[in-house]
């Protein structure tokens, strides 16, 4: 596998502030990293990456959670929950029935506020605090917004969320509500809520904590550290597949540059990089349409729709770096309908994993590939569950069985159970 390694180790720039940078993934243009507020490069508007002079190997890593990491992140600690140390769940029954050498299923529906998001955040208003920024803001799906209140409540900062109207799942409000966000609910989708805290921000209305934010993403890379640190201990050996739902690609961005920056540290060969594979749903697939047709560009979709509303999302702003990561490391995208996402919501939850619909489609999308024979039957595989069952109650009561209603009375009760 050839693994492009932008990363230069020694080659640290003027800018540097403590041997950590900003640089355009397009232009290589750099940046001090903390002296103005920033999200894209000033000459080219191309994304930012967090570059460091050092770069991490296993024996650098000790504590625990997202912290635990710190020899790969910009700070020592941050506003903290805490989060991280996620469950790596082994899953006999599912594993037999898709039919992999292994599956594991690393649940980060285990942290704080019930979603991934909350790596990002500890890191994301870490930075805020450093910039001395004034209100934090993030258009949503649901679980940034649940994220960025309860981070932005912990550090006693301002927190705006922007969420379109009727399509965010009941649990992710009301956490930002309870956490006390203040909530504007847009008449349009996602991309329209990210275009206007994008305006925001520009404006200096507020510090933007979505994932166009490179600090967020450092904080997520603890996911593949976590991911290949456990999964060695258990079995020896690193994973050779990691499959993730993809809604801006943030995530799939996140994994790969922890992958890359443990191949040019040494601690991890390219050989051993687990291959990316992303899943959209059938109604909101730009990523797997970009994968398909092996274009550079994203190809914007205007109108998408699907049960799992937290990648309902037509504009992934990260494709830019998360695209070169599936190709990279090899991997592939799938998209999945509806009905296979329940039906793997389904399975998760027979094994005792509960999950929300966007989780479950990392599994839809592994099934669909082993069908397919994309996926190997000797492969190894972790799929990500990126959100708690308990964060969209209305999609899992759908996808469970009805209650059934009895006389208050033991014995009609024991003939109904019989019956
Ligand atoms: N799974 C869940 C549960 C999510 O909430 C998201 C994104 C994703 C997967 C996709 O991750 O964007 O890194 O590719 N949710 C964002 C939000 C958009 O606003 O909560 P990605």
């Amino acid at each position: 596998m050839s693994l492009k390694l932008s990363q230069q180790p020694g080659n640290v720039p003027e800018v540097a502030d403590d041997g950590i940078w900003l640089e355009c993934i397009e232009c290589g243009e750099t940046f001090a990293p903390f002296e103005a507020v920033r999200y894209t490069c000033d000459d080219c508007d191309g994304l930012l990456e967090v570059r460091y002079d050092d770069l991490p190997t296993w024996d650098d890593f000790e504590g625990r959670g997202v912290w635990r990491y710190n020899a790969a992140l910009p700070f020592e600690e941050g506003v903290s929950l805490p989060e991280g140390d996620t469950p790596l769940h082994e899953v006999p029954r599912l594993e037999e029935s898709v039919g992999v050498h292994r599956l594991r299923i690393k649940h980060e529906g285990m942290n704080p506020t019930g979603s991934f998001k909350d790596r990002g955040m500890t890191v994301g208003v870490r930075v805020a605090e450093e910039l001395g920024v004034g209100r934090l803001a993030c258009a949503s799906t649901g679980n940034t917004s649940a994220a960025l209140a309860a981070y932005g409540a912990r550090a006693g900062l301002e927190t705006l969320v922007l969420l379109p109207e009727g399509k965010v799942a009941a649990g992710k409000i009301a956490q930002a509500s309870l956490h006390g966000a203040r909530i504007l609910e847009v008449d349009g989708n996602f991309d329209s809520c990210l275009d206007i805290v994008q305006d925001l921000a520009a404006r200096g209305e507020a510090y933007l904590l979505n994932s166009l934010n490179p600090f967020r993403l450092e904080g997520q890379k603890t996911i593949g550290l976590e991911i290949l640190e456990r999964f060695y201990e258990d079995e020896g050996r690193y994973p050779d597949r990691i499959v993730l739902p993809v809604g801006n690609a943030g995530n799939t961005a996140a994994l790969y540059k922890a992958f890359r920056e443990l191949v040019a540290s040494g601690a991890l060969h390219p050989r051993d990089v687990p291959k990316l594979t992303g899943v959209q749903a059938e109604g909101a697939a730009p990523m797997v349409e970009a994968v398909e047709n092996d274009a550079d560009e994203i190809r914007r979709w205007d109108e998408v729709e699907t049960k799992a509303t937290a990648i309902r999302i037509g504009n992934p702003v990260n494709a830019p770096k998360a695209l070169p990561g599936i190709r990279e490391t090899g991997g592939t995208a799938v998209s999945v309908s509806d009905e296979a996402i329940t039906s793997a919501q389904r399975a998760l939850a027979r094994e005792g994993i509960g999950v929300e619909p966007a989780s479950a489609a990392s599994v839809a999308g592994l099934q669909k590939l082993r069908e397919q024979g994309v996926v190997d039957a000797d492969e190894d595989v972790v799929c990500l569950t990126t959100g708690h069952l308990l964060k969209d109650p209305d999609a899992a009561f759908e996808a469970g069985d009805d209650p059934e209603s009895v006389p208050n009375d033991t014995d009609a009760v024991l003939r109904h159970l019989e019956g």
